[in-house]
């Protein structure tokens, strides 16, 4: 047998360690034979692959980033672009696709099972926004990387008694922020999932500051939203899969922080610091457990499904069961322990 594998749209830390288990199992247990496509959906209509086997994964399990190149191209944006995807599968002699990405790639790839592709997925994203899943890799890194800068960010901030702004990244869903914010002690955290109050923010800045000399930290997921009127936001640009580009608010933020308070705002946006680099060991084993469970599926005919972490145990549910339903942050954990709890 011959097994496909794509990484596609933003790449993020554990895309190595999955291939790497992929090849592993394939090879040792299967004996099967794994291709790479280069640059996502781009490598499979252009025909362009790379061999895999355990010798060239060696080494990659700690490394960041993608050794197959990754892009945010979508098929279903061109003329006949999934039935090419098929021709291209047939054309190559690979009996089934190991598709590894986030909402966009894996609609994809529930789309070109729609039409009779043998395919399975692997939940990637920092953003942990996919359905299904408990968590997706790459978060837990993400998450930690937050935290680290959060943490630096207190010293500086208490000996200027500054408030710092930080943003970070999550997309349409805040479950970055809320982490990064419990684990690093933020003041006041703000996700898409909850529109605010600029006034509030500032008042709850502005009470903590009198009770004494505590410095602010503030994060602000990139895709958090003002409630209606309160704020304007410019309206970003769109990507090929119809997913905003996000980045800026803090600098809003702050600007409304600093002038309604009066308390010096400095602003750091940790982009794609938080996407770069080693996963954590924890992401380092989920992404191996999920390279693992994506190639049983596919020996056991199991398309058109999306490995998923439950209760500590990797499943199988429906592509169709999970795209396109992005998953928020649970009211529970921004109620009880993030919103205002530092405050
Ligand atoms: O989906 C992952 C993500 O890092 C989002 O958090 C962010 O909005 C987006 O990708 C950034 O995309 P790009 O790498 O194309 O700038």
């Amino acid at each position: 047998m011959r097994v496909g594998v794509l990484t596609g749209g933003g790449d993020c830390p554990g895309l190595n360690a999955v291939i790497r288990a992929i090849v592993r199992k394939a090879e040792r247990l299967h004996g099967a034979h794994v291709v790479g496509f280069l640059d996502g959906w781009a490598g499979v209509i252009e025909r362009r692959t790379m061999p895999l086997d355990i010798d060239a994964l060696r080494g990659t399990l700690p490394r960041g980033g993608t050794i197959l190149g990754t892009s945010r191209s979508n098929p279903e944006l061109l003329d006949n672009g999934l039935p090419s995807c098929l021709e291209s599968l047939e054309a190559l002699g690979v009996d089934a696709l190991i598709v590894i990405g986030g909402d966009g790639t894996l609609g994809v790839a529930e789309h070109l099972h729609r039409l009779g592709g043998p395919v399975v997925g692997v939940p990637k994203t920092i953003d942990n926004d996919i359905s299904g899943t408990e968590l997706t890799f790459g978060f837990n890194t993400a998450v930690q990387i937050a935290t680290d800068a959060i943490d630096r960010l207190h010293t500086t901030a208490e000996s200027h008694n500054r408030v710092m702004v930080v943003e970070v990244m999550g997309r349409y869903v805040g479950h970055v922020a809320v982490h990064a914010g419990i684990a690093g002690g933020a003041t006041v955290t703000l996700i898409p999932e909850y529109p605010f109050d600029i006034a509030e923010v500032a008042e709850r800045i502005l009470r903590r500051h009198e009770r004494g000399r505590f410095a602010s930290i503030v994060v602000v997921a990139e895709g958090a939203v003002p409630k209606p009127g309160t704020m304007h936001i410019p309206h970003p640009g769109y990507d090929d899969f119809g997913n905003p580009k996000l980045g800026g608010i803090s600098g809003d933020v702050a600007k409304e922080i600093e002038e309604r308070t009066g308390f010096e705002t400095r602003v750091t946006v940790l982009g794609h610091v938080q996407r770069g680099g080693t996963p954590t060991a924890y992401d380092r084993v989920l992404s191996t457990r999920y390279g693992v469970a994506a190639i049983d599926a596919v020996f056991d005919g199991d398309y058109g499904t999306m490995v998923a972490l439950r209760a500590d145990e990797i499943i199988r549910v429906p592509l169709a069961e999970v795209v396109h339903r992005p998953k928020p942050v649970s009211p529970r954990l921004y109620e009880d322990t993030a919103q205002w709890f530092f405050a």
